[in-house]
């Protein structure tokens, strides 16, 4: 049979956080798969993904997301899609870095969490008015840059189109799958671009404030807390279809 849809689900804080919870997604997922591609989408790089997989005995993917939306891995073509993420002549790392670093609120990720795409930092509560600021000072610098915080401590800054959303979409294109057939499912602020395409989404239960504020009719949001409540989700827009 045809698969038709397909399901871009984020690891932390939404499949991963619940090993019960998991253990249901993944009886759920062996009973519906040939309906289903499956990609798992990460802040981690795809290596740090794949040591989940295997540590969790997570359902094989057919594509990693990694380092939020700046890695696209289809593992269906066993590489990594070229073309991704676009060209950015306004996007310099090592700019970002030092504009980023007159900031003491802000500590440098360790080196293994960064790439020429996605340089991150901790910084804990920070707020409105400092990340506007930020994002001014970078763009004074000729960076065109998104700024993506998450759980109140992980501040990514990546080129200003690449992202978990438009990863997604450029994947779901390559797969020839409408929009509408996209299924995506997150728990905080690096998941936010994937609601803004015109997928289905899926915020958890146990998700950061950030995604519990969503409003959204394209929005579910699941009353259960990790897996449990992508599978919720799931079960919510299959059957709304
Ligand atoms: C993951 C990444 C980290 C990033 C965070 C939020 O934890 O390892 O670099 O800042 O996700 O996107
Ligand atoms: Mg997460």
């Amino acid at each position: 049979m045809e698969r038709v849809n397909l399901l871009v689900s984020d690891l932390d804080g939404t499949l991963l956080g619940d090993e019960r919870a998991l253990v249901e997604f993944i009886g759920w997922y062996d009973r519906g798969k040939n309906h289903l591609r499956l990609v798992y989408s990460s802040g981690r790089f795809p290596e740090s993904v794949r040591d989940s997989i295997d540590t969790h005995g997570l359902p094989e993917p057919d594509a990693i997301i990694g380092g939020v939306g700046t890695e696209i891995h289809d593992l269906t073509a066993r590489r990594r899609l070229i073309g991704w993420p676009p060209i950015s002549y306004r996007w310099n790392p090592l700019i970002v870095r030092t504009t980023c670093a007159l900031h003491e609120q802000l500590q440098e990720q360790p080196q293994h969490l960064l790439s020429h795409y996605k340089v991150s930092f901790y910084g804990y509560d920070l707020d409105e008015s400092f990340l506007g600021h930020l994002a001014h000072e970078l763009a004074t610098a000729g960076q065109d840059v998104a700024l993506v915080y998450s759980s109140n401590r992980d501040l990514d800054i990546l080129p200003s189109d690449t992202n978990k959303g438009t990863a997604a979409a450029f994947l779901a294109e390559r797969w020839r799958i409408e929009r509408e057939q996209v299924i995506v499912a997150g728990d905080s602020g690096n998941d936010l671009e994937m609601f803004c395409q015109g997928f289905r989404g899926i915020v958890v239960g146990n998700a950061q404030p950030e995604l519990k504020s969503l409003v959204d009719p394209g929005v579910y949001q699941a009353a259960g807390h990790y897996a449990t409540g992508v599978v919720e989700g799931l079960e919510h827009w299959l059957h709304s279809v």
